[in-house]
């Protein structure tokens, strides 16, 4: 998509983080912003000060998808750029997690994709100038995060959705891009604030397992503005470009089981 001036993009979990910023550097293109996300007083400050529009979302819910698509359609006319990005950070070592953290993990990360997906596809498709799709994903989709099986697995399914819409969506001029981010200064680390009541485990052992010394120091040491993910995500929409990586230092891991992958093969 080469012109995104005018053009118009939905953002879920818009209202903090990654999300916000991409709102800021889409708004600052040009493009006219729907932010969506679950924590209304994070929602409202944040469409307020960037200006843009915000719609309460629950993206577990495919009800929220649709009633946001038919808002988008009757706002604005269509939807361009479709950005899946919201998203909790949740785990625990296998042995210790429970359903209710798999479950959790699972509904935002992948479901809210799917959600996203299933409802503003057909948007998308019948643009006459083409739209745009970016998923987000992590570094944890493409090499194990060991202490976050939950959300490794959600990530590495949203990887495979987006390669599948690559192959699917060639000739369509829906573009389809998949961020990769490695740390992000956001507010990942505090997720549970938006975990619903009824997926809390019963006593506080589970929510207790955080991120343990050696991932904290990864994060201070490696993390990066969101900003700075944001102006690559307008380039790989502008520019078509499917992967999207923060951290290419950071994919050695990856390209080690690549190599294992070849050693069979
Ligand atoms: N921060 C990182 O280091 C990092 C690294 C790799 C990938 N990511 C991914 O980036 C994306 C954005 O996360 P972030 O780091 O900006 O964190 P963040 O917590 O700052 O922002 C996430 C947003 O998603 C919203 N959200 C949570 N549950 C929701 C739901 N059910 N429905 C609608 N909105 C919901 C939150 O309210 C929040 O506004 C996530 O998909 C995350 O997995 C982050």
């Amino acid at each position: 998509m080469q012109d995104v001036r005018g053009k118009v993009a939905v953002i879920t979990g818009g209202a903090s983080g990654i999300g916000r910023a991409m709102a800021q550097a889409f708004s600052a293109a040009g493009m006219r912003v729907v932010i969506a996300d679950v924590e209304a007083t994070a929602l409202e400050q944040t469409s307020q000060e960037l200006g843009v529009r915000g719609v309460r979302v629950d993206v577990t819910k495919p009800e929220d998808l649709e009633a946001l698509a038919q808002t988008v359609r009757e706002e604005f006319g269509t939807c361009h750029v479709l950005c899946n990005n919201a998203g909790v950070g949740g785990g625990g070592l296998l042995h210790e997690l429970t359903m209710r953290d798999w479950k959790w993990v699972i509904d935002v990360n992948l479901w809210g994709v799917i959600h996203g997906l299933q409802s503003f596809l057909p948007m998308l498709l019948a643009n006459p100038d083409g739209g745009h799709v970016v998923n987000t994903a992590s570094m944890a989709g493409l090499s194990p995060l060991p202490g976050a099986a939950p959300y490794s697995a959600s990530k590495y399914a949203v990887v495979g959705i987006s390669e599948t819409m690559r192959e699917e969506f060639r000739g369509t001029g829906v573009g389809v891009s998949v961020l990769c981010p490695g740390f992000v200064k956001t507010n990942i680390f505090t997720s549970q604030r938006n975990r619903p009541q009824e997926l809390r485990n019963a006593t506080k052992k589970a929510a207790a397992r955080t991120a343990n010394e050696d991932m904290i120091r990864l994060v201070n040491e490696t993390a990066i503005d969101p900003a700075d993910v944001a102006s690559k995500v307008l380039t790989a929409i502008v520019q078509d470009e499917f992967w999207i990586f923060t951290h290419p230092d950071l994919l050695e891991p990856y390209r080690q089981r690549n190599r294992e992958l070849h050693g069979p093969c």
